[in-house]
């Protein structure tokens, strides 16, 4: 490799860990060869690529960012009103720098091991309670994905709660008012066709329920800025038994009546506009707060109260947390990955400005907006809305003139056949009105506009009658960090509580925890990415246009397949996606009864939860000793099921990190069945550029970006769930309510994500990650994520029982440690070990899944040699530990593992009583004492929280208690 090669290959060996040495040293202790017989070794020849990945040279982080300054300049930021649920909003830098651009809160893992997560856990019980106090419902959850998929989500709850004691559903129908957001109208129809529900679209002022119907929406203010009120509207639908959602928008409740004060069941929303730049359409977080019945029903994660074993107030998620993983195919919703990053970012920046904060900026946007409506209707523009926030409707003969002075002016409303809507929002400037006010001046030939900006003018714009008059936010976190250096403080101690990829490895399998390099993030951030609206003109983002189609063919190429939708926002809205692409297809062949999906029993629990959605049943199959399928059940159910037959679920490698050598006969069953193959890639780090779903014999699969393509996991999300298909499901992929984007065929099925390209901002990341590496580049990091993993093996295989490998040993790239046996041997479970890592400075590996009582876990690529070793150190140290307890030198209840964590308190307490040392319980081996790692809180006990359901920041006095008692 010469000079210039070697810079153009930079990124490579940035990425990936072992350096030749290492390699060399790893392929001897498994005991092969080389890297290309242990690939022989382990991933079945009948499926391995003949061809080379597309996906072209690699570049140098630098020319990579400076290519990529020039596709960015294609983009054109607008001053843009558009609104439709997207708004411009300031990020304050202080949060930008040290929350969205900060590995400490990106890299982190969702918050499953509570007692290394406590900084991300407050923040998220922050942003439920801003939540709660703002729409005035007690529970909220700690995000869903978008303002759409949000109010889908309700909408199941609600049905799933009316019908729960009948076997067949007795109220199927749902209002749906009129003037919701188009895209929220498409995602409910979505949703509901394959559930059973019937939508009834109307206005609601002239609807009339009756038993039949289960619930309604309405969105306050509504689409068109006018604020409506419900409270008649609730009354009514209550009466009939029926329950009403509304979507709504966090920065107008500071001045408007809360929806739970008008008698909503559910609220629901984006809370993009607080701190979260457009991004194209996202990531942002989707909120959803609702009554203390639905508490055990909610979607998604919600983070709350519980205690240590030290007895102290601990936070760590609650009740359904781990609800696909239990109820399965009997899940309503499969929210999995949400939208935890940005969730922190809106609650730091409520944080950051308090309720009177919040409430100004309320208060601006609606004097503006006034201003501007007074003014327009000067000039001869009427706005229809009596009563507004931010958001007037002009209806008016001169759209077009309007829309022309607009363009040149380098502006961007939102046009309806009739009206220019207009939204302000916390970036708008008395300058900025001016401005507007120019446009329409010049759309009727005028020269000049004017306007007189009262400081204290009434904002007679909000009715009186829902002028909100609680209180919010009055806990003392909203209160208490008012300057930058407290901001910057309260971040930094929540930060350090935390346990994220800049402290030591995550080893999750099924997760794959790999690096997210800073040159794949930084441009997010960059204007010309972040502050485009979804649905601004397509001649405004011809940059985002050339990265999205090159990113779609690259998938397309990685998959094996001809198409990828880039629209699902996590890996199962990409199952979901993907299973309606298999029912579109059979509907349009006639064959809608082919209703039957079949799921291995090893599968994520997504699979079952995502394909109930999409209105298939779900038919389980055995897998046998080995964990591989049970060929034997497999042909035994398609027999059975041969007429209805939809399709099969299925993951490769399997959850159980193996290459299954029978992948194709299965693929080719189904087939000659009648059915479809959706491949889970979430195991995708074993397969690209060594074999591909397509290759394999799959019709289609989602890929999670947020694992294989390095978007990090943000301590739950974002993520993305793209779908790559092949030619017989391409034309059923999403489409959306914009025309002329994502999907235009007229075949493709209804939109599955608020905006067109889901949260297109982090796409980038992944195209990146591609264009870094080029094809030799992704190619190899498959190769040494299976290195990584095998060498683990090797060296804890002769201390621990490895679960599962395929035919020669090997695994794929990652691999189950079976601790069962220690239950018997030792009384030590599972949780035990993964708690006790945490001593040794270690994120647990994925605990209990795809196998009770196991860990599994996956290295990826990214991982030097030595940290690998440290890794390993730590098990085996940990092995010594069981040992002791095996042979009676260690007490079974009262030894180091099951007091494990141990925190500082604990450790540096007066009283010590433990039979082991102080040094042995934080300092188990000599590089912990390096870079210590506290764990901020002893063992969380989950079930005393369950019991004692808290899910918002509790009122100062609980604190009080607490100290007093
Ligand atoms: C095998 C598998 N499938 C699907 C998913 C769901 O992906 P997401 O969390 O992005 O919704 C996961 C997530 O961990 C997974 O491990």
């Amino acid at each position: 490799m010469n000079l210039f090669e070697q810079q153009q290959q930079e990124f490579v060996r940035r990425h990936i860990g072992p350096d030749a040495q290492e390699t060399r040293e790893m392929l001897e202790t498994i005991g092969v060869a080389s890297l290309d017989t242990l690939i022989e070794q382990t991933v079945p020849a009948a499926i391995r690529a003949q061809e080379p990945l597309q996906t072209g040279n690699p570049v140098s982080e630098y020319q990579y960012l400076t290519e990529l300054k020039k596709v960015a300049a294609l983009n054109k930021v607008y001053k843009t009103y558009m609104g439709q649920g997207y708004y411009g909003t300031i990020v304050p830098s202080v949060i930008l720098r040290t929350v969205f651009e900060n590995p400490g809160w990106y890299t982190q893992y969702t918050p499953y091991q509570a007692e290394i997560a406590q900084g991300r856990l407050e923040s998220l019980l922050n942003f439920q309670t801003m939540v709660a106090d703002l729409t005035g419902l007690p529970i909220a959850n700690a995000s869903l994905l978008d303002e759409g998929t949000a109010a889908a989500e309700a909408m199941a709850m609600l049905l799933n709660h009316k019908n729960k004691n009948t076997d067949h559903i007795t109220s199927p129908k749902f209002f749906v008012d009129e003037n919701i957001f188009a895209q929220t109208k498409d995602i409910l129809i979505t949703r509901a066709i394959p559930i059973g529900v019937e939508l009834v679209f109307g206005d609601y002022k002239t609807a009339v329920l009756d038993d039949t119907y289960f619930g309604a929406i309405v969105q306050y203010p509504n689409r068109n800025g006018s604020i409506e009120d419900y409270r008649n509207f609730v009354n009514a639908a209550h009466a009939v038994n029926a329950m009403v959602i509304m979507a709504t928008d966090l920065l107008a409740l500071t001045l408007l009546t809360a929806p739970g004060e008008l008698g909503a069941d559910v609220a629901i929303g984006s809370a993009q506009r607080l701190g979260v730049p457009m991004g194209f359409g996202g990531p942002h977080a989707a909120f959803f707060a609702t009554k203390d019945e639905f508490k055990r029903n909610i979607p998604g994660r919600i983070i709350g109260v519980s205690i240590d074993a030290q007895g102290n107030r601990c936070l760590r998620m609650a009740l359904q947390t781990r609800e696909q993983h239990i109820r399965r195919e009997k899940a309503t919703s499969n929210i999995c990955t949400a939208q935890a990053l940005l969730s922190n970012m809106s609650a730091m920046y409520a944080v950051y400005h308090g309720a009177d904060g919040l409430k100004n900026i309320a208060k601006r946007v609606s004097l503006l907006t006034k201003t501007l409506s007074d003014e327009l209707a000067a000039m001869g523009f009427h706005n229809e809305n009596q009563f507004y926030f931010d958001t007037i409707s002009i209806k008016t003969e001169a759209i077009e003139a309007v829309r022309t002075q607009a363009l040149a002016a380098e502006v961007n409303f939102f046009y309806t056949p009739t009206n220019i809507l207009i939204s302000l929002d916390e970036t708008t400037s008395q300058n900025d009105v001016l401005d507007i006010l120019h446009i329409f001046a010049k759309a009727i030939h005028k020269d000049t506009a004017e306007a007189s900006f009262s400081n204290d003018t009434l904002l007679t714009n909000i009715p009186t009658a829902l002028t909100r008059t609680s209180s919010f936010l009055t806990h003392p976190v909203f209160n208490s960090h008012r300057s930058e250096s407290q901001m910057l403080r309260y971040i930094k101690s929540l930060e350090n509580k935390d346990l994220s990829l800049n402290t030591s490895m995550i080893s999750l399998g099924s997760c794959t925890m790999k690096l997210n390099a800073a040159t794949e993030l930084i441009p997010v951030s960059w204007p010309e990415f972040s502050n485009i609206h979804p649905f601004a003109p397509a001649d405004q983002w011809k940059g985002y246009q050339q990265i999205l189609t090159e990113l779609e063919n690259w998938l397309s190429n990685v998959t094996g397949f001809t198409a990828t939708s880039l629209q699902p926002n996590s890996g199962a809205q990409g199952e979901y996606t993907g299973l309606l692409t298999i029912r579109a297809y059979h509907e349009h062949r006639n064959e809608k009864h082919r209703n039957i999906i079949l799921i291995p029993i090893s599968a994520h629990g997504t699979n079952p939860a995502s394909a109930v959605m999409a209105g298939f049943k779900v038919v389980v199959t055995k897998c046998d000793d080995a964990g591989n399928i049970d060929m034997a059940d497999m042909q035994a159910q398609v027999e059975k099921h041969k007429d209805n037959l939809a399709g099969l679920m299925i993951t490769y490698p399997s959850t159980h990190g193996v290459f299954e050598e029978t992948i194709k006969d299965i693929c080719a069953l189904i087939h000659d069945n009648g059915g479809l193959v959706y491949m889970d890639g979430a195991n995708m780090n074993a397969q690209v550029g060594l074999t591909s779903p397509g290759l394999i014999g799959a019709d289609v699969c989602h890929l999670n970006l947020h694992k294989t393509f390095a978007i990090p996991h943000g301590g739950g999300g974002p993520g993305m769930g793209p779908i790559g298909v092949n030619d017989k499901l391409k034309p059923f992929l999403p489409g959306h309510v914009i025309k002329g984007v994502a999907n235009t065929a007229a075949t493709a099925t209804h939109a599955v994500s608020a905006a067109p390209y889901g949260s297109a901002s982090i796409l980038l990341i992944s195209y990146a990650y591609i264009k870094m590496l080029g094809a030799d580049g992704l190619k190899k990091s498959t190769e040494y994520a299976i290195l990584n993993a095998n060498y683990m093996k090797a060296r804890l295989q002769n201390d621990y029982k490895i679960l599962y490998t395929g035919k020669n040993g090997t695994c794929a790239h990652e691999f189950i440690v079976d601790l069962r046996p220690f239950k018997t041997s030792a009384g030590i479970e599972a949780e035990d070990v993964a708690k006790r890592l945490m001593d040794y400075n270690f994120h647990a590996p994925t605990l209990s899944f795809p196998v009770a009582g196991t860990i599994m876990i996956e290295p990826t690529e990214s991982e030097d040699k030595a940290e690998l070793d440290r890794f390993c150190d730590a098990l085996l140290s940990i092995r010594k530990e069981i040992a002791a307890i095996e042979n009676g030198a260690a007490d079974k209840a009262d030894n180091v593992l099951k007091h494990a964590p141990h925190t500082q308190f604990v450790v540096m307490a007066n009283d010590w009583s433990r039979p082991y040392s102080r040094e042995q319980a934080a300092f188990p081996l000599p590089y912990v004492k390096e870079n210590k790692f506290w764990p901020s809180i002893s063992r969380v006990n989950n079930t005393y929280g369950d019991r004692n359901l808290i899910c918002t920041c509790e009122p100062v006095s609980a604190y009080a208690e607490t100290a007093t008692a």
